[in-house]
């Protein structure tokens, strides 16, 4: 990065051109990283938010002037690290993605989680899956959240891990009584008291249940901490050892061992690329 302090423009003092009041008062400067001086070269960089955030908002519709912005010499598309978050390593482990990329709501959701299926003393496996349950929500995307981050994780765990976590998405909609799982009070505030999971989800909670490992997803679904108390501290160290034993970290770090997943771990590491 420093080799670019070389090809600095000299006037690199100026600002650079006014944006058009059309981007601004859409809101669009939030996406937009004005030169400051950890940018490398003083030039604008333009976020493009990605479709599956912006469809069907006010947002959606400036494609084509974000564009347009990127054609000013003094303005760039995003690419590579964005200032605002923090620099991750060259080989980044899950440690460094909960540590330096996921918010944190979503850090101690998971650990509380995860912390309380080894408080009732459960296997194992149980307590990985509650740790990665909500990976994706904390990192990628959340619609259907539950198959993103059984894919994300699917290289480095046990099966059962895998499916238990991807399973999740649909049982959580479903009591099991005889378990003593209800349907979330959170569930009510987010979806209303009338919301009614789509068909899809309804088989896949049926088929799920018929399953050998239908108790591990379920045990995902019972340690959900479903109040987030954000001044619950629990540490990621608590789980090294866990993780250390049921999480294959490669040796190239996440992202970069060409598996069919590493590309979900590289948006994660650069969320704002362009392209
Ligand atoms: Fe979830
Ligand atoms: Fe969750």
């Amino acid at each position: 990065m420093s080799e670019s302090t070389e090809t600095r423009p000299p006037a690199n003092r100026v600002l650079p051109h006014e944006l058009p009041a059309s981007l601004r008062d859409a809101g669009l400067e939030n996406w937009i990283r004005e030169p400051l001086d950890d940018a490398v070269d003083r030039r604008r960089r333009i976020i493009m938010p990605p479709a599956a955030a912006v469809m069907g908002t006010p947002a959606g519709g400036y494609q084509g002037a974000l564009l347009a912005e990127a054609r000013h010499p003094d303005t760039v598309f995003m690419m590579g690290d964005n200032p605002a978050l923090p620099p991750m390593p060259e080989r980044p482990t899950l440690k460094d993605f909960f540590r330096l990329r996921f918010s944190k709501i979503a850090r101690t959701h998971l650990l509380q989680s995860a912390r309380v299926a080894r408080e009732n003393g459960l296997d194992e496996k149980v307590i990985t899956a509650c740790l990665l349950h909500d990976i994706a929500i904390a990192g990628l995307l959340s619609a259907n959240h539950g198959y993103w981050g059984a894919q994300m994780v699917a290289p480095y765990v046990d099966e059962e891990v895998r499916w238990s976590i991807e399973k999740h998405e649909a049982l959580r909609y479903f009591p099991d009584e005889s378990v003593g799982y209800t349907y979330p009070d959170a569930y009510i505030d987010y979806f209303g008291p009338d919301y009614n999971p789509p068909d899809y989800i309804r088989r896949e909670a049926e088929a799920a249940r018929r399953h050998r490992w239908y108790m591990t997803s379920r045990l995902v679904t019972i340690n959900d901490i479903y109040s987030f108390d954000p001044n619950i501290v629990a540490d990621y160290d608590e789980f090294e050892d866990v993780v250390g034993r049921n999480f294959r970290q490669p040796r190239e770090g996440l992202g970069f061992d060409g598996s069919p997943v590493a590309h979900m771990w590289r948006t994660m590491i650069w969320p704002n690329n362009f392209l």
